[in-house]
């Protein structure tokens, strides 16, 4: 581990990490959340390849250790994990209070936890529903706002992950399509208030990906027709969903905001007869 140990005892404590000064940094300041695994860990490890130094959030104790060791034992370097539940206000203040003492500013955060938890609209309980909204809806907001003085400061970026489930209607996703869309629209509000301090505000949208998190909710039935309707006829890969926010987050994207980009193997473009076609079309040039 870096030079935030972890406090025994957290969330107690505060931000859960003791903090041993400001580090020097040389490139940029990301702040990561959904940082331990899947797309969140694949989006850390390219921004610290492109130079960033990266704060990485999560709420799985056990899960961000491990993850943060392996970045230190690949020795590419230069993140450091904090413990964060992005639906606690007062976590997230705190953990953004700790990060801005480490690392002195903020350039980008890149809203990325999130939960899956796919029932029917009669099924689904408030207590599920808010499950669902309290991360991937009010962390996104909490997390914006609590960085907002560092972002003016720095100029920076926001980059929100929504969902191909945020863009179409689909069956079991009530809560979590719903908190997706929303995800989508807050991204706009956000860019439209805060051009005028030079904070760009876009959203990425993406397709299936093998996760933890897709995983638990798609059935082999599920991941046949995704692959059915995708024109790429396959799943993403982190490191693909991955590559679409390192360049929202860098200054090649300098005059993109307010945009929502699906990264979703063409998902979002098509509509009905995909596999049809693809059929009828199979062996012929
Ligand atoms: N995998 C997909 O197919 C897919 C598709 C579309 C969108 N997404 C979105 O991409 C994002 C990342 O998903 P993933 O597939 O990598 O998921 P994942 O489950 O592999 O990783 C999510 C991480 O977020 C953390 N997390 C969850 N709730 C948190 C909270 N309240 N506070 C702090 N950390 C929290 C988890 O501990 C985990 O480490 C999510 O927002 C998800 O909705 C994923």
């Amino acid at each position: 581990m870096t030079a935030l140990q972890v406090v025994p005892g957290w969330p107690k404590q505060r931000g859960g990490v003791k903090h041993a000064g400001r580090i020097e940094m040389a490139g940029k300041r990301a702040v990561v959340t959904g940082a331990a695994r899947g797309i969140g860990l694949a989006t850390t490890k390219l921004l610290i390849e492109e130079g960033w130094t990266v704060a990485m959030i999560d709420r799985d104790r056990p899960a961000l250790e491990e993850a943060s060791r392996d970045i230190d034992r690949d020795g590419i370097g230069r993140a450091e994990p904090f413990f964060c539940d992005v639906s606690i206000a007062d976590q997230v203040e705190e953990m953004v209070g700790g990060v801005l003492a480490r690392f002195g500013g903020i350039d980008a955060v890149v809203n990325n936890a999130g939960v899956a938890d796919f029932a029917p609209i009669e099924r689904t309980g408030f207590e599920q529903w808010r499950t669902v909204m309290a991360t991937n809806l009010d962390g996104v907001f909490l997390v914006s706002q609590a960085a907002l003085p560092a972002l003016r400061q720095s100029r920076g970026c926001i980059v929100n992950i929504a969902s191909i489930s945020g863009l179409r209607g689909s069956t079991l996703r009530i809560a979590y399509g719903t908190s997706k869309a929303a995800v989508i629209q807050l991204t706009r509000q956000q860019a439209a208030e805060l051009g005028e301090y030079g904070i760009r505000a876009n959203c990425v949208c993406p397709g299936p990906v093998r996760t933890k998190l897709a995983m638990a909710v798609h059935t082999q039935e599920i991941i046949d027709a995704y692959h059915d309707a995708i024109p790429l006829n396959r799943y993403g890969s982190e490191r693909e969903i991955a590559e679409v926010i390192a360049f929202l987050c860098s200054g090649r994207a300098s005059y993109v905001t307010g945009q929502v980009i699906a990264a979703d193997g063409g998902f979002e473009s098509t509509g009905v007869g995909l596999p049809a076609l693809r059929r009828a079309n199979a062996g012929g040039d």
